[in-house]
């Protein structure tokens, strides 16, 4: 990069992170569509939220609005979607927070492109398991009704690939468990891994 330094904060993440009373950390739940992802997501930063945590949830409606309108569902832009999520994933550890970050995220390649920019020690992987059928009959948005007849292309899991995790932190079966019991296994994680405690 010419001509471009990078300037360091006095106010570091250590010490944001002792002003928070927790570690800052990214939570990806990576999943189908229609897997539960984002509501996961969102019910882990209630809990979070309740126990004084300074959080944000991503998610892939969102960011695409914004940050990513420019990109659609080609192998080739989910993998730029993904690239500048992880940026941003990092600029919010070294703000102190924990990022729950949920995107189908498809490409293992990715993801572990992920885990290397924000270091290993940062990056929590949970497979939000639900098998396509339940997702297709759950088709909240009635987007799979539309893939199947041709009317999206590049649909995951219809007419593009899902990688799934080979070893995730977690797998949980969104597809059968209850909420809650998701919310407290990916707590438990947490506080096993010194993020919470
Ligand atoms: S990716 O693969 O990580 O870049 O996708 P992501 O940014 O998470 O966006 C997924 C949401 O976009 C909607 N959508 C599609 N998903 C998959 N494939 C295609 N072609 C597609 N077109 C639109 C869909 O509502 C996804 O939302 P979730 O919350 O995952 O159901």
């Amino acid at each position: 990069m010419h001509n471009i330094g990078w300037h360091h904060a006095t106010v570091t993440r250590e010490r944001r992170e002792m002003l928070n009373g927790h570690r800052a950390c990214a939570v990806w739940f990576t999943g189908l569509s229609g897997s539960g992802k984002s509501t996961l997501a969102h019910a882990v930063e209630e809990r979070l939220h309740g126990m004084g945590c300074r959080t944000f949830v991503f998610d892939g409606d969102n960011v695409r609005h914004g940050l990513c309108s420019d990109l659609g569902f080609s192998i080739e832009d989910r993998s730029e979607n993904i690239r500048r999520i992880a940026e941003m994933t990092s600029l919010f550890l070294d703000a102190g927070v924990i990022a729950l970050c949920a995107f189908i995220s498809p490409m293992r390649d990715d993801r572990q492109k992920v885990r290397a920019l924000v270091g290993v020690d940062n990056f929590l992987e949970i497979h939000c398991d639900c098998p396509l059928k339940i997702c297709e009959q759950r088709d909240v948005k009635g987007l799979y009704k539309k893939a199947r007849a041709g009317l999206i292309k590049n649909y995951t899991g219809i007419s593009s690939p899902y990688e799934a995790p080979e070893h995730p932190d977690l797998c949980l079966e969104t597809g059968q468990e209850a909420l809650q019991d998701c919310v407290g296994k990916v707590l438990d994680v947490l506080r096993e891994r010194g993020v919470v405690s």
